[in-house]
C-alpha cells in the first residue's frame, strides 16, 4: 500500500553541531523525491533519521498515519539501497535477496518463490548461486535493489546508489529504478549530488544547502523558475545582475544595473518584474551584440568554442559575466560589445535580504 511521508520541523545534531534545522518535507504517496545538494549538506543524515539510525532532537516523521519518530529502526519496514551495496559477502545472491523475508519469518517455499520472481525482474536469475564478490558493480547494485524491493516496503530510500557505476550503466540503472518504482508505486527518497540524475529520475527535487531546503519543486520549475539566487546558480544561471526599475510603460520596464547599464525588459517575455530585482542569465541568456546595440556594455575576454556557439568571459560595470555569441561572428579579445538578455534563458529573482 502506498503512503505519503511527512517530515515536520525535524532537527538533528551530531554532538554540538546542528546538521538539520527545522526541516520539513511532504512526499506524496507513490512519489519519487530526490534530495540534491553538495557534499555535507545533510542528505545522508536525513535518510538516517527517516530510517531510524539517528534520533532527531526535534520534529516528527510520519508514514501514512504511522508516527515513525520513536519507532526502532527494525520496525520501520523501509527498503534501503546504498552506494556501496552493503551486500552480505558470505551469502549468495539469492540469500542476500531473501534475507529480509527470512527476518520477517516468511515460510521457505514462499521465500523461494518471491526471491525467484524478484531475481527475474532484475535479470539475475542465472546468478542466484553466486557470491557478491563474483559480480560486477552493476550486478551488485541490482542485487541490492532486488533485496530492497522484495519485502515490498511502503517506503524506499536510495543513498547515491549509482555513484560507483560507470556512466553508461548509471543511466541504464537510473531508468530501471524509475520503472520499478513506478510499477510498484512505492513512495521513494533518492539522494544524489548529481543534478542531471536527480532531474531525470524524480517527480520533485528538494535542493538542499547546509541542512535546509532551498527549494522543493518539479525539475521543470527548478530549472526555469528558481526561487532564489542559490538555486539559480545551482541550475546554471551563472550571471546574477542586481537591478532596479527606473520607469514603467505598459509592460515595458526600464531598469538600471549597478554601474549605470540600462536595459529595457518586457514583462510579457520576462514575467512580472518588481522594483528591485536580480536578473539571472545563463551564458546563452546573454547574447553578444555590437557595441551600438542596446544591452549591457562589456569588454570581451577569453573566447571558447562550444560547437553551437562561442562563449565569452566578459568584463562589465556589473562585474564579470559569461555570454555567448554567434559562430559566424567571432570576436577578438578586448572588443567592445553589448550583452542582450534573452528571456527564455533568464529568470527574475527577488533581491537577497
Ligand atoms: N557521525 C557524525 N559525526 C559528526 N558529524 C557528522 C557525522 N556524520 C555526518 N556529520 C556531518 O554532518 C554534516 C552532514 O553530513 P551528511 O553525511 O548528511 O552529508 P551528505 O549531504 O550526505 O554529504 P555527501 O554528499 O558527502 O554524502 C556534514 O557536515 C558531516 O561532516
Ligand atoms: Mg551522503
Amino acid at each position: 500500500m502506498t503512503q505519503p511521508l511527512t517530515i515536520e520541523r525535524l532537527s538533528a545534531h551530531y554532538g554540538k553541531v546542528q546538521v538539520l534545522e527545522d526541516f520539513s518535507l511532504k512526499i506524496e504517496a507513490g512519489e519519487l523525491v530526490s534530495l540534491l545538494g553538495a557534499s555535507g549538506c545533510g542528505k545522508t543524515t536525513t535518510l538516517r533519521l527517516i530510517a531510524g539510525f539517528l534520533e532527531p532532537t526535534g520534529g516528527t516523521i510520519r508514514l501514512g498515519d504511522q508516527d515513525l519518530t520513536r519507532l526502532p529502526a527494525h520496525r520501520r519496514n523501509i527498503g534501503l539501497v546504498f552506494q556501496n551495496y552493503a551486500l552480505f559477502p558470505h551469502l549468495t545472491v539469492a540469500e542476500n535477496v531473501g534475507f529480509g523475508l527470512k527476518q520477517r519469518g516468511a515460510a521457505v517455499p514462499e521465500r523461494a518463490a518471491r526471491v525467484a520472481a524478484m531475481l527475474e525482474r532484475v535479470e539475475l536469475t542465472d546468478l542466484g548461486d553466486r557470491l557478491p564478490a563474483a559480480l560486477s558493480g552493476g550486478q551488485r547494485q541490482r542485487v541490492a535493489l532486488a533485496r530492497a524491493l522484495v519485502i515490498e516496503p511502503p517506503l524506499l530510500m536510495f543513498d547515491e546508489p549509482l555513484s560507483n557505476l560507470d556512466a553508461k550503466l548509471r543511466v541504464g540503472m537510473r531508468a530501471e529504478i524509475r520503472q520499478m518504482q513506478r510499477a510498484n508505486g512505492t513512495t521513494s527518497v533518492f539522494v544524489t549530488h548529481d543534478q542531471e540524475e536527480a532531474f531525470s529520475i524524480s517527480d520533485r527535487v528538494a535542493i538542499m544547502q547546509a541542512g535546509r531546503i532551498m527549494q522543493f519543486d518539479t525539475p521543470e520549475t527548478l530549472y526555469s523558475r528558481p526561487a532564489n539566487a542559490f538555486v539559480a546558480r545551482f541550475v546554471g544561471f551563472e550571471n546574477l545582475i542586481e537591478m532596479r526599475v527606473l520607469a514603467r510603460k505598459g509592460d515595458l520596464v526600464e531598469a538600471e544595473a549597478m554601474g549605470g547599464a540600462r536595459l529595457t525588459l518586457s514583462q510579457v517575455e520576462f514575467g512580472a518584474i518588481p522594483d528591485a530585482f536580480v536578473l539571472g542569465a545563463r551564458p546563452e541568456g546573454l547574447m553578444v551584440v555590437g557595441p551600438d546595440a542596446p544591452g549591457i556594455p562589456a569588454t570581451l575576454g577569453l573566447r571558447s568554442y562550444l560547437g553551437r556557439a562561442y562563449q565569452y568571459l566578459c568584463d562589465s560595470a556589473v562585474g564579470p559575466l559569461t555570454a555567448q555569441g554567434l559562430l559566424g561572428a567571432a570576436q577578438e579579445v578586448g572588443s567592445a560589445a553589448r550583452l542582450q538578455p534573452v528571456a527564455a534563458q533568464c529568470c527574475i529573482l527577488a533581491p537577497e535580504a
